[in-house]
């Protein structure tokens, strides 16, 4: 699988949130390159702990932006970020407890959902607020 690279597709049109989603993505590379170096698990869970930590706060800055701007479709949105972070902290236990590797299955599920997330839930909320010129 190769590595992923931000274009312009990502984009929801809001710098701050395309920023954070760069730094996301850059995260998951390096999961993938750690697995393809066959890397000890301890460099794997380092960085898996950084996915966690950096994700929280990408999501309760989103989640601020979606309060202060009274969007609609908050709770959908905040639904779909707490079963991420739920199964990044599983993801994260398991290594917790020794995991030396993490499974195809498991980077799969990292990529496939901040790729799916980015592209259908984020850049709704992005026109949500350019289009009420709420993006500052
Ligand atoms: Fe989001």
């Amino acid at each position: 699988m190769l590595l992923l690279s931000w274009d312009e597709t990502f984009s929801v049109g809001v710098a701050q949130i395309d920023d954070q989603h760069r730094q996301l993505i850059d995260l998951i590379n390096k999961i993938h390159t750690a697995r393809a170096d066959g890397n000890e698990s301890a460099v794997i869970r380092r960085v898996i702990f950084q996915l966690f930590k950096y994700a929280t706060h990408h999501f309760s800055e989103e989640e601020s932006l979606m309060r202060d701007n009274n969007y609609p479709d908050f709770q959908t949105h905040y639904k779909e970020h707490e079963f991420f972070i739920s199964r990044l902290d599983a993801i994260a236990t398991h290594f917790g407890q020794g995991e030396i590797q993490v499974a195809g299955e498991t980077f799969r599920f990292l990529v496939d959902w901040l790729l799916d997330h980015i592209l259908t839930v984020d850049k709704k909320l992005g026109r949500f607020l350019i289009e009420g010129d709420r993006a500052k």
